[in-house]
């Protein structure tokens, strides 16, 4: 293995691995390794919070024909089956992938539970340029493994993935979700990703200002892509002023077609130093730096991108400054929880009304926040834990059969 954080491992826990290597022959078939409760304080760098690192189980798949290359990350199981979607990327070298896997679906985890899924944390990576690397047999090779773990994992689409993706991950594999409404599936999980930071925005609304809506508030959304656009038509719906920022034309274009009254700032910079009420990254991660939060005059920050905070602390920052911070996967968990309903027969309804509660569970955050004198991502995390204590716990109880 050519990656030396994963060498080292190795050399450290031959034992288990040459133990589970013939089962993992059988299970598996070739092509994949398999790689159980090995994660000590050696990937204590990927995930600062010590004692928080140990996944489950980290499954590499590589598939030398089609191109594929590919990581699985199981986080847990403790609520069931972990979920979480798969990212397609140019990773600079395999460990970068690695470390990514692994955060992502730590978070997917703590995003599941707070969503009240009965869904434990999971994510894959697919190593290779979307644009140029993507082709039916990679996808469908994907699928296969997938289908190998026997539905440990179940996977949705990601950064570079699409629900076309998954229609043919799904010719391989039952346990796949996200798919076109076409294939029975759910469709595009933008759809109720705004609705849900919509409902999270409702409520630090409430919170903060007493009342919850965004009625006569300017918000600034930065990035109006899938889930941005349609924040901005919840906004515009609900009577707020909006001021936009994108990097693509096009995506910039679409919000001015539809709502013309819109204002345009050239760039992230020009709008976090605007006149405004919210801020919305709906972007890509590490939105709230030391930069952006010190010139910062909004007093909620709400949107739909994952990883908002560029490092541990950034929430202390928020606090001190007297920002209000609605936690991003809290947040963002209405794709989730559009995607997971699928797994059941989709049923617009029934998710919708499932992503409305982000509303009193963040309204519930920002209570306990204040209350234990933490910041919300902390007491998001508390909640999250709790249930997967809590739920997780009652998998215990012996069914007798
Ligand atoms: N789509 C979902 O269901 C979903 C669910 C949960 C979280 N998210 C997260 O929400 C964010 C947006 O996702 P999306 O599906 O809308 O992606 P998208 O690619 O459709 O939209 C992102 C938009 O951001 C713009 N952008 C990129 N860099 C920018 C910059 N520096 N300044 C301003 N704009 C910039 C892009 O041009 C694009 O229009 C991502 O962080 C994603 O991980 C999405």
């Amino acid at each position: 293995m050519k990656n030396p954080m994963l060498s080292g491992i190795a050399t450290q826990h031959v034992a288990t691995l040459e133990a589970i290597s013939a089962a993992k022959e059988r299970r598996a078939g070739p092509g994949v390794t398999t790689v159980t409760n090995v994660f000590g304080p050696s990937h204590k760098d990927v995930s600062p919070e010590s004692g928080q690192s140990r996944h489950e189980q980290v499954v590499f798949c590589s598939d030398e024909q089609s191109g594929l290359r590919a990581i699985i990350a199981i986080y847990n199981t403790t609520l069931g089956p972990a979920l979480g979607g798969t990212r397609f990327y140019p990773y600079a070298s395999e460990q970068e992938a690695l470390a990514d896997v692994l955060n992502l679906s730590r978070a997917m985890a703590y995003k599941n539970a707070l969503a009240g899924l009965d869904h434990g944390g999971g994510k894959a990576v697919i190593i290779g340029d979307p644009a140029t690397d993507k082709n039916e047999a990679l996808l469908r090779a994907f699928g296969r493994f997938v289908e190998s773990l026997s539905g440990r994992y179940i996977t949705a689409c990601d950064v570079g993935t699409y629900s076309e993706d998954m229609d043919l991950m799904s010719r391989e594999s039952r346990f796949v979700t996200g798919r076109t409404v076409a294939n029975g599936g759910a469709g595009d999980s933008s759809v109720l990703t705004a609705f849900g930071v919509f409902q999270g925005m409702r409520a630090a609304a409430e919170h903060a200002w007493g009342a919850p809506t965004l009625h006569g508030r300017r918000v600034g959304v930065e990035g109006v892509g899938k889930v941005g656009h349609r924040l901005v038509d919840h906004l515009i719906e609900d009577g707020a002023e909006v001021v936009i920022c994108d990097v693509d034309e096009r995506a910039v274009e679409r919000v001015k077609t539809r709502h013309p009254g819109v204002e345009v700032v050239a760039d992230k910079g020009a709008l976090t130093r605007a006149d405004i009420d919210v801020y919305a990254p709906c972007a890509l991660g590490g939105a709230l730096d030391d930069e952006t939060v010190g010139r910062l005059a909004a007093k909620i920050v709400c949107g739909g991108a994952n990883n908002q905070l560029a490092h541990l602390g950034v929430e202390k920052q928020l606090a001190e400054r007297g920002i209000l911070y609605a936690p991003d996967y809290l947040v963002n968990s209405g794709g989730v929880i559009q995607v997971a309903d699928e797994l059941h027969g989709f049923s617009m309804e029934r998710a919708r009304d499932r992503a409305t509660r982000i509303y009193d569970t963040a309204l519930k955050i920002f209570g306990l926040a204040e209350e234990e004198g933490v910041a919300p991502a902390v007491a998001a995390d508390k909640l999250a834990e709790r249930r997967m204590s809590e739920v997780g716990r009652i998998r215990g109880i012996w069914l007798g059969r």
